[in-house]
């Protein structure tokens, strides 16, 4: 049996299983005393936690609204109109999916709908800020189709759409993925959109990571550049984990039917739940000025590590992430992100563009302000976490495990008077 503080709020589970509940007593604790950057992570609300955890969760609905596989789908399918509806209506899209399990699916089910095995595919490489399910070689996506890679500049760190152009032209993809993992500036949907116009390509935008910048007006819309929308939901859109494929309404029925009966059974309606009200969420003012924080405090990080000499891809960020190439500090950036760890600050390692180093152990560190941004931390604050960082990375080279423990508790001290939503007091 382990130590963790158990945690009383959730009385039903301590008594039926103390172990798992004392893991998750150790989570809570976790997320709680850490500065976590970590740019794919957020802290959901306590509305969005509730609903993920309701009899919803019981029930069986494979098909969709009003045209199910099993009975007794009454308020299932105004669960699922609900949070279809919220969709369109914040994003201004004419169709909506809710089903898909999470980001990768999600992905996967637009190969199915665009595309057949062996097919030409066109995303961002992998090191370069890309994702696995764009055509990478390890990914399905890599194997069953023969997935072609663009990239950012070696010099500029930016998209050289010359090259995006000219790698469309000579290889007529069917499909182009825009967006990425890594990507630390704007997405120029409608450059993207000219390219797979000529090429003949589906456009997908995959805008994962930015879904909440975008629904609270702080990054531009896909819309109406793209032919079809993926994103996860638990990033900065702040829901729960899961995933939304959205499309002009000629495209509706090769999507839904990609996603059931092409690749998924039963949908999660406790998720489908969850996400409804994260999107009610996205919908109020409050949640602009999240989002809008969120670009703000990246901007005064990145300013900061940029005066205390640090390399940054591209040079800054114009949303949420900051990709930093520890390659002038002289230690790579598995070392560094373990060692944030211990000091409370978690982040994690990552290739650069144009990496010498190996993705198992890379030049750099992903970093993001969607969490602390979350918590009520503001520009203020970001030179004190970039100083943390800055002493941190020292430490790391040097092997200075005292300097991490003091950072650590500095760390602790600020995120205590900064409670995050959904954890207890
Ligand atoms: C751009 C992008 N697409 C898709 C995914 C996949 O999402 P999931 O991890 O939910 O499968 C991610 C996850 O990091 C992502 O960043």
């Amino acid at each position: 049996m382990t130590s963790f503080p158990l945690p009383a709020h959730h009385p039903a589970l301590v008594a039926a299983d103390p172990e798992l509940a004392a893991l998750v007593g150790a989570e809570e604790r976790l997320q709680s005393e850490t500065l976590r950057l970590i740019p794919s992570e957020n802290y959901v609300s306590q509305a969005v936690l509730e609903a993920s955890g309701t009899v919803l969760q019981n029930k069986y609905s494979e098909g969709y609204a009003g045209r199910r596989y099993y009975e007794g789908q009454q308020n299932i399918d105004q669960v699922e109109l609900l949070a279809i509806g919220r969709a369109k209506a914040l994003f201004g899209v004419d169709h909506a999916n809710v089903q898909p399990y999470s980001g990768s699916p999600a992905n996967l089910a637009v190969y199915l709908a665009f595309a057949e095995p062996g097919d030409t595919v066109m995303g961002m490489a992998l090191p370069m800020g890309g994702h696995l399910t764009h055509g990478w070689g390890v990914s399905a996506t890599g194997k069953w189709f023969r997935g072609v890679q663009y990239g950012v500049r070696q010099d500029t760190g930016f998209i050289d759409f010359d090259e995006v152009r000219d790698l469309a032209l000579k290889e007529r993809p069917k499909v182009i993925f825009c967006g990425g993992t890594a990507l630390p500036r704007t997405i120029d949907f409608a450059a993207f959109a000219e390219i797979a116009h000529e090429a003949g390509a589906v456009l997908v935008a995959d805008v994962a990571h930015i879904a909440g910048l975008i629904a609270g007006g702080a990054h531009p819309s896909p819309v109406p550049h793209a032919d079809v929308i993926s994103t996860t939901t638990h990033k900065t859109l702040r829901g729960p984990r899961g995933a939304m494929l959205m499309c002009r309404e000629e495209h509706a029925k090769a999507i839904d039917k990609a996603v059931f009966p092409g690749l998924q059974g039963g949908p999660h309606n406790q998720t489908t739940a969850a996400i409804a009200v994260a999107l009610h969420e996205a919908s109020q003012p409050s949640f602009r000025d999240y989002a809008h924080a969120v670009v703000a405090n990246a901007k005064a990080l990145a300013e900061e590590l940029l005066v205390r000499g640090f390399d940054l891809v591209s040079g800054g960020t114009d949303n949420h992430l900051i990709l930093m190439d520890l390659t002038s500090k002289d230690v790579p950036g598995k070392i560094v992100a373990k060692a944030l760890d211990r000091a409370g600050i978690v982040v994690n390692y990552n290739t650069v563009p144009y990496d010498p180093r190996k993705p198992f152990d890379p030049s750099g560190i992903r970093i993001g302000t969607p969490s602390l941004t979350s918590r009520g931390l503001g520009a203020q604050h970001m030179a004190a976490v970039a100083h943390w960082i800055d002493r941190g990375v020292t430490a790391a080279r040097t092997g200075d495990e005292d300097a991490l423990a003091t950072i650590r508790a500095e760390v602790a001290d600020l995120m205590a008077a900064h409670p995050a939503p959904g954890l207890p007091a």
